[in-house]
Parts: structure tokens; C-alpha cells; sequence
């Protein structure tokens, strides 16, 4: 088992919760779990495929998203062990057959080429929520290029969580979280939709559809051309 770099982003007991069984509770699941559902529905929804979701935190939302859309495979990941080990226990609690067990996966590294994600098969989907901001610019870089080498043709890369839009912050409360990020670790911080947008039309993705969520978040959707 490796060790994840220290400048990741980890749950703890201090800001999560967690059952006898090793689910960790997500601070914003009852907030934003059923609006992402119903963004995801027309986008990945209906379909027989396989999603890669990157770096899935305590793994309730990935249990919750796995029942939602029972005929998705949703494979988890995340670089933290403890993260891993709850993921873990949310799949055995959602008794979901479509949900998989983690998989290790640092994002910033080359992921697309890794045995576990070369044995999913064809990807229609990858997905990632609340992480580009909590994580060095070098993640995201890594999520939209492996991302490209993952994804075949009309493959989505779908993105959430909190972005600037040319240049400014959506909103007071997105500010001041961008300021506390990045007092907390200079490497993090809100990004500018129009950064990322330019590293996946680098990266061979054609059309974005940006749909507007609750608390002035973004559900990004990329479509690898
Ligand atoms: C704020 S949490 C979000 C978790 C979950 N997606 C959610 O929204 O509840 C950020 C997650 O990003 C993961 N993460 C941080 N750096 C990462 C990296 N380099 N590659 C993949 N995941 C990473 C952390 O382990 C953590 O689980």
C-alpha cells in the first residue's frame, strides 16, 4: 500500500463522522447528493457503461450515485487509505452489485495507463467531485490527461465543485473558501473554468456543457471529441 504525499486532502475524525462498520460521513452528502444525481441523470443515467470516479472521499456519495443508476458501473478510487478502507464499507453496506471496490489512484500521476484502470474496460465516464480545488494544479492536469488517453470518442469528463468564471468567483462564499484554501496550502485553490477549459481543449475534448448547482457550484461536462 503506498503512502499518499502529505499535501492531500484527508478526512479525520475532526470534520467527519463515521459508523462501527468504517463509513466516514460526508459534511455536504445531504446537501448536494440528490442536485448531483439529477444533473448526472441525463448525462450518464440511462447507460449500460463504466465510470471511473476520481477521488471519491468518504465513497457515500459513490454508494448513493451506485444505486441511483443501477445499470452504471461505478468504479471508485482514491490515493488515501483510510478513504479507501471507507469507500469500502460503503459498498458493503449498499450491497449495490454495480459499485466496485477502490481502486488506488492518484490523480496527478500517469493513471490511465494502471492495470486496475486498464481493467475496467471502456470508460464512458469520468467523474470527479470536489477535487481540483483541494488538490495542487498538477491534479487537475492529470485528471484532463488521463482523462483524454481513458475516454474513447464522446467518452465525458464531468467535473464538480466550485469554479471562478473569467476571473471572478461566483459568489462571496466561493471567494472567501478560495482565500481559506489557499492560506491552508498555497497549491490549492478555486479554479478558473476558463483554465480548465483550456487544458481540455488542449487534451482533444470538444463541447462543455456547464450546468449551474445549488451554493454556486458547477457540474462541468467535457466531451472528448
Ligand atoms: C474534499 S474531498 C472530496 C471527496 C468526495 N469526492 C466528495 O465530494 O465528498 C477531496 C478528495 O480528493 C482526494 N484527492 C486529493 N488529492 C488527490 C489526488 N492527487 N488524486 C486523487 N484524489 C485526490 C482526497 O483523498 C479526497 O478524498
Amino acid at each position: 500500500m503506498t503512502t499518499p504525499p502529505r499535501h492531500i486532502h484527508r478526512y479525520s475524525p475532526a470534520n467527519v463522522d463515521s459508523a462501527q462498520d468504517g463509513r466516514m460521513f460526508s459534511p455536504s452528502f445531504e446537501r448536494n447528493a440528490e442536485p448531483i444525481r439529477a444533473a448526472l441523470e441525463p448525462v450518464v443515467g440511462s447507460r449500460s457503461a463504466t465510470l471511473l470516479e476520481i477521488g471519491s472521499g468518504t465513497g457515500q456519495h459513490a454508494a448513493f450515485f451506485a444505486q441511483a443508476f443501477p445499470k452504471l458501473r461505478w468504479a471508485p478510487s482514491d490515493p488515501v487509505p483510510e478513504h479507501r478502507v471507507s469507500i469500502a464499507a460503503w459498498r458493503r453496506w449498499a450491497e449495490a452489485d454495480n459499485l466496485d471496490a477502490p481502486i488506488d489512484l492518484d490523480a496527478a500521476g500517469d493513471w490511465a495507463g494502471m492495470a486496475e484502470v486498464v481493467a475496467l474496460g471502456p470508460l464512458a465516464a469520468i467523474f470527479s467531485m470536489n477535487v481540483v480545488h483541494i488538490a495542487p494544479w498538477s491534479v487537475a492536469q492529470g485528471i484532463v490527461a488521463g482523462a483524454s488517453r481513458a475516454l474513447g470518442q464522446g467518452g465525458r469528463l464531468i467535473l464538480y465543485g466550485p469554479f471562478a468564471e473569467g476571473g471572478r468567483h461566483t459568489g462571496e462564499g466561493n471567494a472567501r473558501f478560495d482565500a481559506a484554501l489557499r492560506a491552508e496550502n498555497p497549491e490549492w485553490g478555486v479554479r478558473d473554468l476558463d483554465d480548465v477549459a483550456a487544458l481540455a481543449r488542449d487534451a482533444g475534448f470538444g463541447a462543455v456543457q456547464v450546468i449551474a448547482m445549488p451554493s454556486n457550484n458547477r457540474l462541468v461536462v467535457f466531451t472528448r471529441g
